[in-house]
């Protein structure tokens, strides 16, 4: 049920952007946030804030533990994530906004994303102790293997090798201000969207979670795909209950079949 809808949709839209969160990982067995057994049914997200991060080095070293043995599960995108990069090639959609910081979009070839919550995969020097919610370091930045060899030779919170101070993920944490050059670029993708398509978020955190609303009063179309009801269900024009990972192959072979049947006509 929807995915029909959500083909035609699709198939009328001059300037799709999809919103994604971290439940269209779930299937690359990434887990997510709010399901039951989620990350915050087993930790406290208030210990995971930036100021947090920059006071205690024992939350850094839990939030290395983490990282490291997520990366050492070498997640692989799914089927979902290959839709998208799929839908792009064939200019179905502009590209992706995404909360998510496991890179699993550019993994499966999409080549327009827009990490609003950062990325895992580098870390910068943020500072010997940065007061406000934003990064103050020296510039040094590097791929996250970088850390992770220090982390395997016994280290559990390096230092930056240039000041010393605060080393981080380049991800924003609760507490830490969205990149403004990152900001830009997803509110001019909204802004220009005649279709929203949210997949696989809670939409309950802010401002990400403003994105599918802001895209509507600029005259969007709004499809949410979801395995559980979000609060954005009475806005949207379409709700496909179902699993990302089952709902966007179905809306693929829905499209290739009507490409069939005009080819044939
Ligand atoms: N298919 C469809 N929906 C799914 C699937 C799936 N395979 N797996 C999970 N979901 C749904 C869940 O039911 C839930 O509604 O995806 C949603 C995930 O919601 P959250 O766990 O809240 O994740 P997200 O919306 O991305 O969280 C936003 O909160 O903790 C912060 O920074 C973190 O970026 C994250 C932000």
């Amino acid at each position: 049920m929807g995915s029909t809808e959500l083909a035609a949709l699709l198939a009328d839209a001059r300037s799709c952007v999809v919103f994604t969160g971290a439940g269209i990982s779930t299937e690359s067995g990434i887990p997510d946030f709010r399901s039951p057994g989620g990350v915050w049914s087993r930790y406290d997200p208030r210990d995971f804030t930036f100021s947090r991060y920059v006071r205690s080095p024992e939350v850094r070293e839990l939030s290395w533990r983490m990282r490291y043995e997520l990366w050492q599960s070498a997640p692989r995108p799914n089927p979902a994530h290959r839709v998208l990069a799929d839908l792009e090639a064939r200019g179905l959609i502009v590209g992706v906004i995404t909360q998510n910081i496991d890179g699993l979009h550019q993994d499966a070839g999409s080549r327009r994303v827009v990490e609003i919550h950062g990325s895992s995969r580098d870390v910068l020097c943020i500072g010997a102790s940065p007061r406000t919610g934003t990064p103050q370091g020296c510039g040094f930045k590097a791929p996250h293997e970088w850390a992770y060899e220090l982390l395997e030779a016994g280290a559990l919170d390096p230092p930056c090798p240039e000041c010393g101070g605060i080393v981080k993920t380049g991800t924003v944490s609760f507490g830490q201000n969205l990149y403004p050059d990152v900001l830009e670029e997803a509110g001019a993708l909204t802004r220009g969207a005649d279709l929203l398509v949210a997949i696989g978020s809670s939409l309950q955190v802010h401002p990400a979670a403003g994105i599918p609303t802001t895209a509507q009063e600029a005259g969007a179309a709004l499809a949410i795909i979801n395995d559980e009801p979000t609060p954005l269900d009475d806005a949207a024009d379409l709700v496909v209950r179902g699993r990302a990972g089952e709902v966007l192959p179905e809306v693929t072979r829905m499209i290739d079949d009507d490409n069939d049947r005009s080819r044939s006509e």
